[in-house]
C-alpha cells in the first residue's frame, strides 16, 4: 500500500524562527571522533557531510561538553576557549548543506564522567557497584548554568543555529531530575519541581545568552525505566514546567544508564517506545516535540507525525545504519533500514557496535563492516583508552575537580 509521505516533507518553523526543512531528524548519537583534545577531526566532518547529504533536517551531535572535567567520552568535543573554531565552524558548515541544521547536544556526564580522566560528580554523592560519584557542592551546582550559557554562546559563534541541552539517559541534567541520582536536601532536591531547578535555570541563562533567534531544545527522559528513577508523571510535570521557557523543541526519549539498567540505545524490542508519552505531553505543553526512540519503518515516522503525536521524528539507529534514510522515506519507494539481530548481546556491545559504525561510515567503508560485539567492545574501549594522554595532556590532569566536596 502507498504510504502519504507529504507528512514527512512539510517544513516546520520552530518558535525562534529557525526553520527544519522536514520532520526527520537525526537523533544525538556520541559518535566518539573527537580527536581526543575536544576537536572534530575530518572523519567526523565526513560523517555529518553524509547526514546532512542523506536529507536528514536536523542532526543532532551527541554529547559536546560544556566542562572538559566531565566528559561521556575522551572522544568528545568540547565547548572551551581553547577549541579550535575553524574545525567546529567546518563541521557547522558541512552540517548545513542544502537548509539542513547541526545543532550540538550540550553535554555534561556529572556522575557518568569517563573514569580515566574524570573524577565524576553528580546531584549526591553515591557509592552502588559500577558507580561511585562525589556531590557537586551547591556554588559547583549554581556555576552550571553559567557554564552551559558560555558553551552556547560558543555554538552559536562558529555558526550553529542552535542547541540541544542534554538532559536525557542518565547524564547531569538527568540524573537532577531522578531520584536514583538526585537525594539532595538544598533547593535542588525533593520533589519534581526542585528537581527540575536546575534544568529551568541552565535553560533560561542559555536563551539569555544566546537571544531569541537561536534554537535550543532540551532532550529528557519520558521516564528512566527504573524502579525508583524518573516515572511518567514526574516527566509530565517536567514537560510542563518547560514549556513556559519559551523552548523550541523538546525531544522525549526514556531510558538511563545506571548500573543494571537497560539502555534504549541498546534495546532489542519492537518501537516506536515514547510515542503514547508524547501525546500525554501535548497536553501539558505548547512546545514542540520531537520523539526518538525506536522509529524502525517509514510507516512508524508517517504515523506519529501524521496523528499528531508529534512534529518531529528521531532517528539514531536508523541513521547509523543507513544515512540516506531521510531521502528514502521522503520519497517513495525508499526501503527501510534492515536492522542487524544480535544473540545474547553483552551489556553495552550494540551501542559499541553501532558507536563502530559510524566511524566506517565516517570512513565510507560500511559494507565492510562485520565485526561481533565482543569486537565492536574491544575496538571502542581501546580507541578511548588511546584518547586520554591526549586528553589529558590538553586539558589537564590536575583540571579534576576543585570544586568537589
Ligand atoms: C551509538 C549511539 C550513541 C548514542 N549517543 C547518544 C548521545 O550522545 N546523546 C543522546 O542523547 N543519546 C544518545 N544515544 C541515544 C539515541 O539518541 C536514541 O535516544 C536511542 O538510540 C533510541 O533511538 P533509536 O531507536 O532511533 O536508536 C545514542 C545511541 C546510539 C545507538
Amino acid at each position: 500500500m502507498e504510504i502519504d509521505t507529504d507528512v514527512l516533507a512539510a517544513p516546520f518553523e520552530l518558535p525562534c524562527g529557525v526553520v527544519l526543512k522536514n520532520r526527520l531528524a537525526k537523533a544525538a548519537m556520541s559518535d566518539s571522533l573527537g580527536d581526543g583534545a575536544g576537536r572534530p577531526t575530518d572523519e567526523q566532518v565526513e560523517l555529518y557531510r553524509r547526514w546532512s547529504n542523506g536529507g536528514a533536517a536536523l542532526s543532532l551531535i551527541g554529547e559536546v561538553q560544556v566542562d572538559y572535567r566531565y566528559p561521556e567520552r575522551p572522544g568528545n568535543l568540547v565547548l572551551w576557549p581553547g577549541a579550535d573554531n575553524a574545525r567546529l565552524a567546518r563541521l557547522a558548515d558541512v552540517g548545513s548543506t542544502d537548509g539542513a541544521r547541526i545543532w550540538p547536544q550540550l553535554g555534561h556526564a556529572g556522575a557518568l564522567a569517563y573514569g580515566p580522566v574524570s573524577r565524576p560528580a553528580g546531584p549526591s554523592a553515591l557509592n552502588v557497584e559500577g558507580l561511585q560519584c562525589d556531590a557537586l557542592t551547591p556554588s559547583a551546582v549554581d556555576a552550571l548554568p553559567g557554564i552551559y550559557a558560555r558553551a552556547a554562546a560558543r555554538a552559536r559563534g562558529v555558526g550553529f543555529s542552535g542547541v540541544q541541552i542534554h538532559a536525557g539517559h542518565g547524564f547531569l541534567l538527568s540524573q537532577f531530575l531522578s531520584p536514583l541520582f538526585n537525594r539532595r536536601s538544598d533547593r535542588y532536591g525533593g520533589s519534581i519541581e526542585a528537581r527540575c531547578q536546575l534544568l529551568l535555570a541552565v535553560v533560561r541563562e542559555v536563551r539569555a545568552e544566546v537571544g531569541s533567534e537561536f534554537a535550543i531544545a532540551v532532550k529528557i527522559n519520558s521516564s528512566d525505566q527504573l524502579e525508583g528513577g524518573l516515572d511518567e508523571d514526574d516527566a509530565l510535570v517536567a514537560m510542563s514546567l518547560l514549556g513556559d521557557e519559551g523552548l523550541d523543541l523538546i525531544d522525549i526519549s526514556g531510558g538511563t544508564y545506571f548500573p543494571g539498567a537497560p539502555a534504549s540505545s541498546d534495546r532489542r524490542s519492537s518501537g516506536p517506545y515514547f510515542v503514547e508519552f508524547a501525546r500525554r505531553a501535548r497536553t501539558v505543553t505548547d512546545t514542540p516535540l520531537m520523539v526518538t526512540g525506536g522509529f524502525k519503518t517509514r510507516r512508524e515516522a508517517v504515523d506519529a507525525v501524521a496523528t499528531g503525536a508529534t512534529d518531529i521524528v528521531g532517528l539514531a539507529r536508523a541513521m547509523a545504519l543507513d544515512p540516506d534514510v531521510a531521502t528514502k522515506w521522503l520519497g517513495q519507494g525508499g526501503a527501510d533500514p534492515q536492522f542487524p539481530s544480535f544473540e545474547s548481546p553483552p551489556a553495552g556491545g550494540i551501542t559499541a557496535w553501532f558507536t563502530m559504525r559510524l566511524a566506517a561510515l565516517a570512513n565510507g567503508d560500511e559494507d565492510d563492516f562485520k565485526p561481533s560485539l565482543s569486537e565492536a567492545i574491544e575496538t571502542y574501549e581501546a580507541r578511548d583508552a588511546g584518547r586520554i594522554a591526549t586528553w589529558e595532556g590538553t586539558f589537564g590532569v590536575r583540571s579534576r575537580p576543585a570544586t568537589i566536596e
